[in-house]
């Protein structure tokens, strides 16, 4: 049994498959605000009885009997019950025991069915001293058992116990005929009430709540949040949308009316108004899908949005170019930025939230914390940029506490940061779901980055022997080079016939702990990083040797570079993140 006072909720209980509505007389505190069920009337009772009973629910309707509308004579129970009756309810409660047992007789002689009420019974709350626990002692407990036979007698068909020691539940529970359902009576009642908005966790956070109710919700708080976020929107001019709003037909002759209507896109650059947004999502039961860039965004950098978009309700895009992970201050300098072409970008693609935190917001005066992964960092491309990793975890942890997504996308092209990233927020406990976003490459087979903008002509078309280096080490692997050594020369001779390239490193290693392999017997990350005209470009791509198709490799063979897509080129890393170069 749960209470409800209209039609909505009745529909919404009723759906869960409560065998009793309530329409109890709690609705004085719950929905008037009074400080007892006392005031309410036998109209108020019927006009919430006939809003519930709407609701044509298959649960049976029960309507309370208030304060002073059945203890005045047999008449006026008659009468109120009546007007209860025929408002929908199916039956009704009135609260007492041996003192009302004249009157449940006199309304089921009337065809009229009832539920009794005893132990506990809030009406009495003067005569109790207030909500107490009733039927502690030797005399109480006689009390409520002579209450229970009695109403039992008189023809009730059901009798709610409430505020009893358990034990005295179990007695009379066990003693009568007819079921018992208990509110604070403990568990061997036959069923139990609740009150709803108890159950719901719609009462405002200050009530203190009864040592017998569970919340199976936290509603309050979601209301609270819901309407914020709506009058946060409506303040920020981001609701309503164009999406939203209507337009009028053009009129015949008259000039276009250009009318600029405001984005869905809602920025925000402090670490605590991200934080209050993500915690009113969160209390809301949205999922946030989270993708950090440090911006010049491109199509690699939309892909992993969409794919967030795919997996959170909400989606936030971080843009940051994040001083601390660059290793060569020139870079930091030169670093591309074009932030209201970004935030287009990002509107066409749906996001709700750009964060933009400035350096100071995110460094503030004296800042000396960071976050190191170990190991995972001191290879590859750690091993010639010290610092570099530090730098990201860092800024992705204060990140993901700003943003505190369920879920983040980082790009496979920089997949040394991605499986960092994943082992720091499995050592840490962060909770978010770290989800690779493939590579995604220009016609030629490039990997796309935002460091690209940087090479000239020249430079741009000597970049190609990247992809076609990964290419060279992938046909090695096929036609049967297991040594590391000989796969990571046939790479470096290709990059070698580019006289504007310059090798990094090519490296083989595990995919999980990027641990040198020295041979390709097992699954292997293939690894370069090259430098053309000045710019580091990085490229990766994962090698099964058990599955390297002869029929792909002739393809590749034909066609080294050119015959790249985003189908036939193994996922190997667009990185994004943050220092997403
Ligand atoms: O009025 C009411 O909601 C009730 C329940 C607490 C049993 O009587």
């Amino acid at each position: 049994m749960v209470t409800a006072y209209d039609c909505t909720f009745a529909q919404l209980i009723d759906r869960a498959n409560v065998d009793v509505l309530l329409v109890g007389d709690s609705l004085g505190m719950v929905v008037q605000g009074e400080h007892s069920t006392l005031p309410v009337t036998i109209d108020e009772m019927a006009y919430h009885t006939r809003l519930v009973a709407r609701a044509r629910t298959s649960a049976l309707v029960l309507g309370d009997l208030p304060f002073l509308s059945y203890q005045t004579s047999r008449r006026d129970a008659l009468e109120n019950a009546g007007r209860l009756i025929k408002a929908g309810a199916e039956a009704v409660k009135l609260e007492g025991g041996r003192s009302q047992a004249a009157t449940i007789r006199a309304l089921v002689r009337a065809d009229i069915p009832v539920v009794a009420h005893i132990g506990l019974t809030p009406q009495s709350v003067h005569r109790m001293g207030g909500h107490k626990v009733q039927g502690r002692d030797a005399a109480g407990r006689e009390r409520l058992l002579d209450d229970a036979r009695a109403v039992a007698d008189a023809g009730a068909f059901a009798v709610v116990l409430e505020g009893v020691p358990l034990e005295l539940g179990r007695e009379i529970t066990e003693m009568l005929d007819i079921p018992t359902i208990g509110i604070g009576a403990g568990p061997f009642c036959d069923g139990q009430v609740l009150v709803m908005h108890d159950l719901l966790g719609l009462a405002t956070e200050d009530r203190k709540m009864p040592r017998f109710v569970r919340r199976y919700a936290g509603l309050g708080a979601q209301v609270t949040a819901a309407v914020e976020s709506f009058a946060d929107d409506v303040r920020g001019g981001v609701f309503p949308s164009d999406a939203e709003s209507y337009h009028a037909p053009a009129l015949a002759g008259a000039a276009p009316q250009p009318c600029e209507t405001p984005s869905h896109l809602r920025t925000i650059d402090s670490v605590t108004g991200m934080r209050a947004w993500a915690d009113r999502q969160r209390a809301l039961g949205l999922r946030i899908a989270f993708v950090p860039t440090m911006g010049f965004l491109h199509e690699g950098h939309l892909s992993l949005v969409r794919e967030a978009r795919s997996r959170g309700d909400r989606v936030v895009v971080s843009i940051f170019v994040n001083p601390i992970q660059f290793d060569r201050e020139e870079d930091l300098v030169a670093y591309p930025r074009e932030l209201e072409r970004d935030r287009r970008l990002l509107e066409g693609e749906g996001v709700d939230v750009l964060f933009t935190p400035g350096a100071r917001e995110m460094y503030p005066d004296e800042f000396v914390s960071g976050v190191n992964v170990d190991r995972l960092t001191d290879q590859l491309c750690g091993a010639h940029r010290p610092g570099h990793f530090r730098g990201v975890t860092t800024v992705v942890a204060k990140l993901f506490h700003a943003v505190q997504p369920h879920v983040a996308v980082f790009g496979q092209k920089d997949f040394q940061q991605l499986a960092v990233i994943q082992r720091m927020t499995r050592d840490l406990d962060f909770g978010i779901e770290i989800v690779p976003g493939e590579t995604v490459r220009e016609a030629d087979g490039l990997a796309m980055s935002s460091r690209n903008a940087r090479l000239g002509a020249q430079g741009r078309l000597a970049a190609r022997c990247v992809p076609a280096a990964i290419d060279a080490a992938r046909l090695a692997v096929a036609r049967g080079a297991r040594a590391a050594e000989e796969v990571a020369d046939a790479l470096a001779r290709v990059i070698a016939t580019e006289p504007r390239a310059r090798l990094e490193y090519a490296a083989l290693c595990d995919p999980s702990s990027l641990e040198p392999v020295a041979r390709v017997d097992q699954p292997t990350q293939i690894a370069v990083a090259v430098w053309v005209d000045g710019v580091r470009l990085i490229d990766n791509v994962l090698i099964d040797p058990s599955e390297t198709s002869p029929v792909r490799l002739a393809r590749h063979e034909s066609h080294p570079v050119a015959s790249h897509s985003a189908s036939d080129v193994p996922s190997g890393g667009e990185l994004l993140l943050a220092a997403r170069d």
